[in-house]
């Protein structure tokens, strides 16, 4: 490690090589990537603009506008990154990390090793189509990498490009074993294969897959139609016409509303077993997040998803579980579903995000009997699988998935004291490792919090209808949640003074 002046000697001399862009060649012979990134971690946000976007941003924004539609810009993070290396953006958008998807931080030492490696190099420059002219180490990848964290009962591994892919490639997946899960023959008929040409019946058949409101699943047709989230998403898309249950709106705090919660719960798991009976679209697969995100932050007991995964396994109901958004460590465990402890397990998982690849983990008895019937060019990519591994290494290393939960319960600590002296404002506090949410009472004041907090230099974002939601990577530490903490209060003062005094 460095004295406090040859840091500074270096963080300057750092901040030159990475605006001529010669990061790597310059330093990567003299220190470990580990050394640099400890060098230049901020300690605290730091808001140099009087609004955000600043004016730097906004000339990117009206940039980019000549080609693309960038209306919801936040702000330019200065990626390429050489700026966000040595700025105080890895801080400041610690609680979103790019839509929950960025596991370890910026430029992480890990992710940047494995980016500088010989073998990401040819990784890159020759993109394989996965499943016809694989690398000769594939199988080492798959074995070593995505199914060392596979989650239990689940032997295969499907990759995909994103997490709207994944969920689509399951439904198929969930439609193809339909007649397998009914103990039906599965070969294919001449008429079922003549009809699929006309997207006709039997051929094409009338299958559905049943989703929760405030479920979202993603934005490509298909997912789409299982998305219940905001019309905005899907007004003037064709869907499916699939069906919709309703997710549990627990009251909180738990242990006061023990008895209404229960009867909140059953009165949903009554909803999905009418349904996946009396449907005239049968029900092939049904979609569930562990906490619904983008639909508020939505949570529901063990028993709840233990039930559930009773009734779709009882009516051959392949159960997805979309843990795009909360898997890999997030929740303090590195599949959220772990903790309902299932006798059974789900048919498919969904994974994309904090993996930085995404495809779906399944059960054996969901691979086609026929060939290519799930196939696509590229199938994943390699690249991605090389920085999974990087992910999934230095999480084990470092104990992240403990870390995080030690985190979160320490942000829980205090969140629920300060939603007592705050609760006109910070509601039914709940939350998951750092996977933590609360509500403000109306959609007006949330977004007058989550923007007074940007001003604080914290991107904090909103869910659901009145939702705020923390987002940090793995890395975020009680360190972090300590320099939160009087931004948090700061703001909270500030509205309650503004609206209440
Ligand atoms: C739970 C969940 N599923 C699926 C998706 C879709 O993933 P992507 O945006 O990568 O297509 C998201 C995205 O936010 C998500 O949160």
């Amino acid at each position: 490690m460095f004295t406090s002046g040859t840091r500074q000697l270096l963080a300057k001399s750092n901040k030159l090589c990475l605006k001529s862009g010669s990061y790597l060649k310059t330093f990567s012979a003299k220190f470990t990537t580990c050394d640099l990134y400890a060098l230049v971690e901020p300690t605290e946000p730091k808001v140099v603009t009087e609004n955000s976007p600043g004016p730097n941003s906004l000339k990117i924004q009206a940039e980019i506008s000549n080609f693309q539609d960038i209306r919801p810009m936040i702000f330019s993070t200065g990626i390429p990154f050489s700026s966000s290396f040595i700025s105080s953006l890895p801080f400041c958008e610690n609680s979103f990390s790019q839509i929950s998807s960025i596991p370890l931080g910026y430029n992480h030492h890990a992710i940047l090793d494995v980016c500088s490696s010989p073998e990401m190099v040819l990784s890159l420059a020759n993109r394989p189509s996965l499943t016809l002219l694989p690398p000769t180490n594939w199988a080492d990848k798959l074995q070593n990498i995505h199914m060392k964290v596979a989650p239990k009962g689940l032997t295969n591994v499907f990759n995909t490009v994103d997490g709207s892919s994944a969920n689509d490639l399951a439904f198929k997946a969930a439609f193809i074993a339909y007649k397998e899960m009914r103990g039906l023959p599965d070969e294919l008929s001449e008429q079922e294969l003549s009809t699929s040409m006309d997207n006709a019946s039997p051929g094409s058949p009338d299958l559905s897959i049943l989703s929760f409101r405030n479920g979202f699943h993603g934005r490509t047709m298909s997912t789409l139609s299982a998305t219940r989230t905001k019309p905005i998403h899907k007004v003037g898309i064709p869907a499916f016409k699939w069906p919709a249950v309703d997710f549990p709106q627990l009251r909180y705090p738990l242990e006061k509303f023990e008895k209404e919660n229960a009867a909140e719960e059953k009165r949903c798991l009554d909803q999905v077993e009418h349904i996946i009976k009396t449907s005239k679209t049968p029900i092939a697969g049904l979609i569930v997040e562990p906490i619904p995100s983008e639909g508020g932050d939505l949570h529901a007991s063990n028993q709840f998803f233990q039930k559930l995964r009773k009734i779709t396994k009882d009516n051959g109901v392949v159960m997805i579980v979309d843990e795009v958004q909360t898997g890999v460590g997030a929740t303090g465990k590195f599949w959220a579903h772990e903790y309902w402890e299932l006798d059974t397990p789900p048919e498919i998982v969904t994974f994309s995000k904090k993996m930085q690849a995404a495809g779906f983990y399944h059960q054996a008895q969901l691979r086609p009997k026929i060939p290519m019937r799930q196939f696509n060019t590229w199938m994943g990519d390699p690249s991605r699988t090389l920085i999974a591994g990087a992910i999934i290494s230095e999480i084990e290393s470092q104990s992240l998935v403990e870390k995080t939960k030690a985190t979160g319960d320490y942000l829980m600590s205090h969140l629920k004291p300060i939603s007592i002296r705050y609760n006109k404002l910070v509601q039914n506090v709940r939350g998951k490792g750092t996977l933590v949410a609360f509500d403000c009472p109306t959609p007006e004041y949330r977004d007058m919090f989550v923007s007074l907090m940007r001003s604080e230099g914290v991107l904090i974002y909103a869910c659901g209808n009145r939702s705020v939601r923390f987002r940090p990577a793995l890395i975020f530490s009680k360190s972090h949640v300590n320099v939160f903490l009087p931004r948090f209060e700061s703001v909270l003062n500030k509205m309650y003074k503004q609206l209440w005094s």
